[in-house]
């Protein structure tokens, strides 16, 4: 299922928004390379690139809630979830190198669609009204 950018998914926190942008993409990519019937070879490249992308993508994020002092709690419970999606993700390639078919098992539909909407016009959302609270008036980067 294709993901679809739109004004609810915006943060308002400019290169947080681009990363986010740049990851349904790849995961549109993804589902495309799959549906196109590609390699397998080529398919684990676009996962892999995404897999990384995702990790300095948190990591981002996560620097931003420490060097803001976000609440203790809510950083922690938005820590959580991303720890939750890079062991499900893991779990998708281990998937995938035993030979299911990406996309289409459950697990794929949930952690490359549904997860990241989710997060992001909840969790992320949260963390992003508070930082802009914190940086009236300009960006941070
Ligand atoms: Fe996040």
């Amino acid at each position: 299922m294709r993901l679809v950018w739109t004004d609810e998914l915006k943060t308002g926190v400019d290169d947080i928004d681009t990363q986010h942008k740049e990851i349904i993409d790849k995961i549109n990519r993804l589902h495309e390379a799959v549906k196109e019937g590609r390699g397998r070879e080529y398919i684990k490249e676009i996962l892999d690139f995404l897999e990384g992308y995702i990790n300095s993508h948190f990591s981002l994020e996560e620097r931003y809630m420490a060097d803001f002092n976000y609440p203790r709690q809510a950083k922690m419970a938005h820590v959580r979830q991303h720890k939750d999606l890079t062991e499900k993700y893991r779990e998708l390639k281990k998937e995938f190198s035993e030979g299911h078919m990406l996309v289409t098992t459950l697990l794929a539909k949930e952690i490359l669609g549904l997860w990241w909407v989710t997060h992001i016009k909840n969790t992320d959302r949260l963390m992003a009204n508070f930082l802009r609270e914190r940086i009236k008036g300009g960006g941070i980067t």
